[in-house]
């Protein structure tokens, strides 16, 4: 088949292969999918929908109906005049624009393509719509589409293997499948292959492997991590890298995270994490649109004769929190060296010198900015309460997690930590977690990476990165994490003993 391969694509020219995509699957893999889905019911038919050189059905036995459509008839004629299979139905027709056919069993290695590009994407989506009821997002990609497709085409009893590349786990566009697959409850395994270059070795490209099985209710999903193909053989019954409950599962969240990750050296032990947005969700701080105006020291509001309805705290630049622990202490020590830790708020009872100070805000022209001409009145703030735990945005060798015991609020360099009703309790050891080393190590696979070493967090990045989940929490003993608390805003030393709480969930490679 190598040579097969080889004999075709010197004949097409790597325009054509391009144009449809046509990268073929190792024979380790194509085996190891084949033998999984015919393993599943004793209908002894496989349908691929992107058939190319019908890879899939190199090595299967000669009684196997070959069933699969392609949309470039030179793949299939080739196919055609080299084969000895006997069973075939082969159709060339675009996959994507074909209805009306349930399959027994489905096998796929989808075209890698961008949907935008694609020439009737217009009518793929009426057909989703009429077909399925599905509104597909004219961001998905092929690969996704075709595999929603396949999921609706699968016959009751059926399995379903699918080959995909893994950014739909993390990407906007792979929410509907994820919401799709969540919905079934089909999806039993998630393989990612980090044998990349012995997987396609023609190809710069990852892939995972979805494991369908239409006969089952699954309660929870299984994640592998494949390094070798040969581990391929025994991974069904290996120890997952992480097992998800599906009550767990979120269409929202970046699915990519439960793989094992590496971190400098480390790996982590995703089975113990779960999204932070579990437990609440971050926020940006509060964007004023001139804090030039809206930003005071103690002295601007002496010198304006402002009201304390007027004005609120308010942190306004990351170093202005230096220690992990901040109170009400240390704030009134920034107010008292005139640092500029106050943010005009006036919202109900605006005293007169508050309106002298607006009109004068408004013949300098900063009720003309973006942000305030679109706000009204344009000096009003967002409301935010004050939040327990604030993460800076930018830094350079590393976050700082900060518990806020202060009322005050942030504008953005800080984000805010919101907690839920499932977030409330836990505050201290969340924030110890992030405080820690090992909260550094894991956070350090969401962050955003600029030149000059500068690392950016963007709220939906913290909402995703992985947290300890209840049941680890719930191994801390209870009076340790107040002890904790109360030693590190006393000034103690006492990060390793933080560190110490931690350290299981990381593990050497
Ligand atoms: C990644 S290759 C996989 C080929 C083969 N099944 C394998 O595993 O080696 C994808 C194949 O899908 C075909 N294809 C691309 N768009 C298609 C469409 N809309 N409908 C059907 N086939 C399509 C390409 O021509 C190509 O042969």
């Amino acid at each position: 088949m190598e040579s097969l391969q080889t004999q075709y694509l010197s004949q097409v020219g790597d325009e054509h292969r391009k144009q449809y995509a046509q990268f073929f699957t190792p024979r380790p893999i194509a085996d190891f999918m084949r033998n999984w889905v015919l393993a599943g019911n004793a209908r002894q038919e496989l349908f691929d929908p992107a058939f190319g050189l019908g890879a899939f059905f190199e090595k299967a036995q000669d009684d196997l109906l070959v069933q699969g459509m392609e949309i470039d008839s030179q793949a299939l004629d080739f196919y055609l005049s080299h084969t000895k299979k006997t069973r075939t139905a082969l159709v060339h027709a675009n996959y994507l624009l074909n209805y009306g056919l349930r399959h027994s069993n489905i096998i796929c290695n989808p075209p890698y393509l961008k949907f935008q590009k694609f020439d009737q994407k217009e009518a793929v989506l009426d057909g989703f719509q009429k077909h399925f009821g599905i509104s597909l997002s004219g961001y998905t990609n092929i690969a996704s589409a075709f595999l929603v497709k396949s999921i609706f085409e699968l016959a009751d009893g059926g399995r379903l293997a699918y080959i995909m590349p893994p950014e739909f786990l993390n990407a906007g566009y792979g929410r509907q499948v994820k919401e799709l697959l969540i919905q079934r409850r089909h999806l039993s395994h998630i393989l990612q292959l980090s044998c990349e270059q012995e997987a396609f070795p023609d190809a710069t490209t990852s892939l995972c492997i979805l494991l369908y099985d239409s006969a089952k209710l699954f309660s929870r999903v299984r994640f592998h991590s494949v390094s070798a193909l040969s581990q391929l053989a025994e991974i069904i019954d290996a120890e997952p890298v992480a097992e998800i409950p599906y009550e767990r599962l979120q269409a929202g969240d970046k699915w990519g995270n439960y793989f094992k990750a590496e971190i400098h050296g480390q790996q982590f032990q995703s089975k113990y994490l779960v999204p932070l947005s579990t437990y609440g969700h971050f926020s940006r701080g509060i964007a004023t649109g001139a804090n030039e105006f809206f930003v005071l020291r103690k002295s601007d509001i002496a010198r304006l004769s402002l009201q304390s309805s007027d004005y609120s705290g308010c942190i306004t630049k990351s170093a202005q929190i230096q220690q992990p622990v901040f109170t009400q202490k240390n704030f009134e020590a920034l107010a008292g060296d005139d640092a500029p830790v106050f943010l005009l708020n006036a919202v109900k009872t605006i005293s007169p010198a508050a309106w002298e100070y607006i009109r004068f805000g408004e013949r300098e022209g900063y009720n003309q900015r973006y942000i305030t001409r679109n706000r009204t009145p344009w000096y009003k703030m967002e409301k935010r309460a004050s939040a327990p735990i604030m993460l800076n945005v930018f830094s350079r060798n590393g976050y700082k997690a900060v518990r806020n015991y202060s009322t005050v609020q942030s504008l953005t360099p800080f984000h805010c930590f919101y907690p839920n009703l499932f977030g409330a309790g836990i505050i201290d050891l969340l924030f110890l977690y992030l405080h820690s080393h090992t909260g550094h190590s894991i956070l350090a696979s969401s962050v955003r990476k600029y030149g000059n070493e500068l690392e950016k967090f963007e709220p939906n990045d913290l909402n995703h990165s992985l947290v300890p989940s209840d049941e680890f929490f719930a191994q801390i003993p209870e009076n340790k994490a107040g002890s904790l608390m109360r030693r590190l805003t006393n000034g103690e030393r006492v990060d390793s003993e933080i560190d110490e709480l931690f350290a299981s969930l990381l593990y050497n490679a």
